[in-house]
Formats: C-alpha cells, sequence, structure tokens
C-alpha cells in the first residue's frame, strides 16, 4: 500500500494541531458520503472504484483490442479532465523509449485537442499521414473548442485516409450520454461510444472510459488499477479512524500549512515517468480549491532534474511553500554504476551502486537541505510503478482533494473561473449567440 509520512513538515506544525483537525474532516467525510455538502451533485466518483463492474471492464477492454488490432497509433483527443489522467496513468507505466521503435506490442499513444497551437496541429496530421491511426474522441460537454476543433481535423484525417467504414470502427467517443456535439457526432456517424457519468467531473474522471479506455488500449491493466482504486477507496473510508486515514491526515496537513502561510504546494517526484501525475494533480487541487480568493497554489517539479533549476528558489526563496514528495520504493529494472580503472570522471566511488541508491540519496538529502531551509515535506511513498500503486494514488489524491475542499469551505467539485476565457475568446471569434459580448469586448481593444 502507499503511505504518507508527515514527520518532516518542521516546527510549524504540531501533533496536536493536525489532530484538532479530527472533526471538521469527520464533518467534511459525512458531506461526502450522505451528500449534504456543496457540488454534491458530483460525488460520483467517491465509491466509483468499488463499484465498477467485470462487465464494464470487458467491454473497455473489447474495444481496446480492436483499436490496438487496427491502429499502429491512437490519439486521445482530450483537454483538462478530459486527458490528463490517462495521459498520466500512460506515462507513469510506459517505457520511456518504446514508442521511438520499429516493432512495438502496443500502439503509440498520442494526445491532441489540448491545445491549439497550429503548429502543433499541423504536424500532429503530417506525422499521421502515413499511418493506421485510430481517435478516442473525449469531452463530457462535447462542445470543448480546443478538443472540437482537433477532432474535425481527425476525423477527417482518418475518414480520408482508411475510408468511412474503417473511420467508423477506428474513431471513439466517450461523452454525455445525451447532450453535446460529440454526442451528435457519434450518433449520426456510427461510433463506439461510452458514456461519462452525469455525477462525476472532469477531474475526477481518471477512472471512467476517460481514463481506462486510453489506459487500457495503451496495454495497460485497467482491472488493477481499479483494484488499487478500490483498496485505497477502503483505506481512506469514512469509518477509518483519523489518525489512520491518509487522505484525512494529508487533507488536513495541507490546511494547516496553508493556515501558517505555506500558500504553495510543490508536488515533487524523482522519477520522470511521474511528471503528467504531477500535471493531472495540479488540475484536481487547481480547480478544486482555487476560488473564492482561497486556495493552496499546486505546483510541481521533476528531480533531480529541476534542483538545477527552481532548486535555488525552494531552497532560498520566499518562504511560502511547502512540499509533498512523491517516492518511488522499488524500481522495476536494476541498472549498476559500473567500475571503471582510469576513474576519470571520478564516479568510483559510486561504483557497484544501484542507480536508484543515487537517486534516493538525492531525494533524502534534498529533504533534509530542504525542511533546514524552512520547508516542510511530506512524503507519500509508493511501492512500485505499476497498475495498482497508481490506482491507489490516484484514489488517495480524489477522496484528499474532496475532504481538503470542504475544510477549506468551498465547493470543490464547480469551476466557475474557466468559463471567463471562454466567453471572451467566443465573443473575440464572433460564436454565434456572442453578439452582445463581442460588440462590448470590441469596445475594450
Ligand atoms: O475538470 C474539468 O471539468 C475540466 O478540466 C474539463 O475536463 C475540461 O474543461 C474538458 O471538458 P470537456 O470534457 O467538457 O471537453
Amino acid at each position: 500500500m502507499i503511505s504518507l509520512n508527515i514527520e518532516k513538515t518542521g516546527d510549524l506544525i504540531s501533533k496536536e494541531a493536525i489532530a484538532a483537525y479530527e472533526s471538521s474532516v469527520k464533518e467534511a467525510q459525512v458531506k461526502l458520503e450522505k451528500g449534504t455538502g456543496l457540488g454534491n451533485d458530483f460525488l460520483g466518483w467517491l465509491h466509483l472504484p468499488s463499484s465498477i463492474t467485470q462487465a464494464h471492464l470487458t467491454e473497455l477492454q473489447t474495444t481496446a483490442k480492436l483499436l490496438r488490432e487496427q491502429c499502429d497509433v491512437v490519439v486521445v483527443a482530450g483537454i483538462g479532465g478530459s486527458y490528463l489522467g490517462a495521459r498520466a496513468v500512460i506515462e507513469a507505466l510506459s517505457n520511456s523509449f518504446t514508442w521511438l521503435q520499429e516493432k512495438r506490442e502496443s500502439p503509440i499513444m498520442i494526445y491532441a485537442g489540448h491545445n491549439i497551437g497550429e503548429d502543433y496541429l499541423h504536424e500532429l496530421t503530417e506525422f499521421l499521414k502515413d499511418k493506421k491511426f485510430g481517435v478516442i474522441n473525449i469531452s463530457k460537454s462535447g462542445t470543448t473548442t480546443e478538443t472540437a476543433l482537433a477532432f474535425r481535423l481527425l476525423k477527417k484525417q482518418c475518414e480520408d485516409q482508411r475510408g468511412k467504414a474503417v473511420a467508423k470502427q477506428v474513431i471513439v467517443a466517450v461523452t454525455d450520454a445525451q447532450k453535446g456535439a460529440a454526442r451528435v457526432t457519434a450518433d449520426q456517424e456510427g461510433y463506439q461510444t461510452f458514456v461519462i457519468p452525469d455525477n462525476v467531473g472532469g477531474r475526477f474522471s481518471v477512472l471512467t472510459p476517460v481514463g481506462l479506455l486510453p489506459i487500457a488500449v495503451a496495454g495497460f491493466d485497467i482491472e488493477r488499477l481499479v483494484a488499487g482504486a478500490a483498496d485505497m477507496e477502503k483505506a481512506c473510508g469514512s469509518e477509518v479512524p483519523f489518525a489512520e486515514n491518509p487522505a484525512a491526515i494529508y487533507a488536513a496537513t495541507r490546511n494547516e500549512l496553508y493556515k501558517q502561510g505555506k500558500k504553495i504546494e510543490i508536488l515533487v517526484n524523482y522519477n520522470p515517468k511521474l511528471h503528467y501525475v504531477n500535471e493531472w494533480w495540479k488540475q484536481l487541487y487547481g480547480e478544486s480549491e482555487g476560488k473564492e480568493n482561497k486556495g493552496i497554489f499546486p505546483a510541481a517539479v521533476d528531480f533531480s532534474t529541476d534542483l538545477h533549476s527552481m532548486g535555488q528558489w525552494i531552497q532560498e526563496g520566499e518562504r511560502i511553500i511547502f512540499e509533498t514528495v512523491i517516492s518511488v520504493e522499488n524500481p522495476n529494472h536494476t541498472l549498476t554504476v559500473p567500475s571503471d580503472e582510469a576513474n576519470l570522471d571520478g564516479l568510483n566511488f559510486l561504483a557497484g551502486k544501484r542507480v536508484d541508491e543515487v537517486n534516493k540519496m538525492a531525494e533524502l538529502g534534498t529533504q533534509l537541505a530542504h525542511v533546514d531551509g524552512g520547508v516542510p515535506n511530506m512524503r507519500i511513498v509508493i511501492p512500485e510503478l505499476s497498475e495498482y500503486s497508481i490506482g491507489q494514488l490516484l484514489y488517495f489524491f480524489e477522496k484528499a482533494c474532496g475532504i481538503s475542499g470542504y475544510l477549506l469551505g468551498v465547493n470543490p467539485f464547480n469551476q466557475p473561473g474557466v468559463e471567463a476565457y471562454k466567453k471572451n475568446m467566443f465573443a473575440l471569434l464572433n460564436k454565434p449567440g456572442y453578439e452582445e459580448e463581442s460588440k462590448a469586448i470590441r469596445a475594450r481593444l
């Protein structure tokens, strides 16, 4: 099981201060369980892992098999909660270099619909030109501009290259049961579809087909992923005593640090494969808590890489930060530093050691230095990068986020602030229905 250690949160946080959160955490848990808190129409994620049926997983695996058989490349089109979870899991579990090899067991997974970069989209269409590719179009609303724009291009290219009949088989939609343009298109074209439940918001949707389908297509075991999440659902359940509940302790500790003036939480990893777990986590906490002029700012770094860039700021910049480190206990491979007779690089003191031992000493040394520098540290240890552990990690963060948002006193399940840029963009692009806004915004320019 993954574990949480808050021993290194420094002098700022006493055991008593954390213990004092017991009743408010309980209250938050009751709100989640009974659906009496803010945003209670978006609690479908809470008991999702334990309610996923084998039949549902089999259906996903069957579609995944078909895409794997018919495609060398699968493009996942989606943005925010409709792509980050899948990418986080796929990149955490993938070999870093297989996609560059000619011979592969699984399709190359690439991503689109998460930006409006003309060069990116041009280069994507060029890359796909001679490829047998398929598309998973993911959008809950079915109307998100970034995703819809990319999908328009991908649909046309897929039909042109592979013919309408094959395109129908290799384009799959994950969207609302009824509404939105993605649903209309899928029904009209006869695509296979998977439904995103109404009561699961984007950033909590990784264990719905939004995440599970691409993860299965990439060749990973979604049954183990869900099993890990289900075990964590138990470990973080409302009946688990406060002191033994990792989600409760994490939520309480970060809120106490925030109260003490630590306005920025930096999620740290020491494994480059976790980069997109950082990205997923930033969205989960940023969109859930950053509202009403409140909320910890979620930042993230990849160490030791970023020790050579952000390390200076973290060690000696303004003391408004704390770190949450994700440490992977055991690598999946073994690599030992070779001995070198000439020792020109002076590295023989490392000869015979595992590379991971060097990494772990970088981690320990950094933790000590940062704590000395006034940066409270929490540490989450995951046994290894596997479907089961990652499933646990995802659910742990989701549950803690729900509790933490309620402790902060906000609705953790809405994102009203995301609309402001869209309104302006549609007004500037003269979208039908935005005539008044268009006039008003042009008057400001
Ligand atoms: O978490 C969220 O709700 C958002 O990040 C959405 O997932 C994102 O905006 C994409 O929305 P949609 O799935 O409707 O295209």
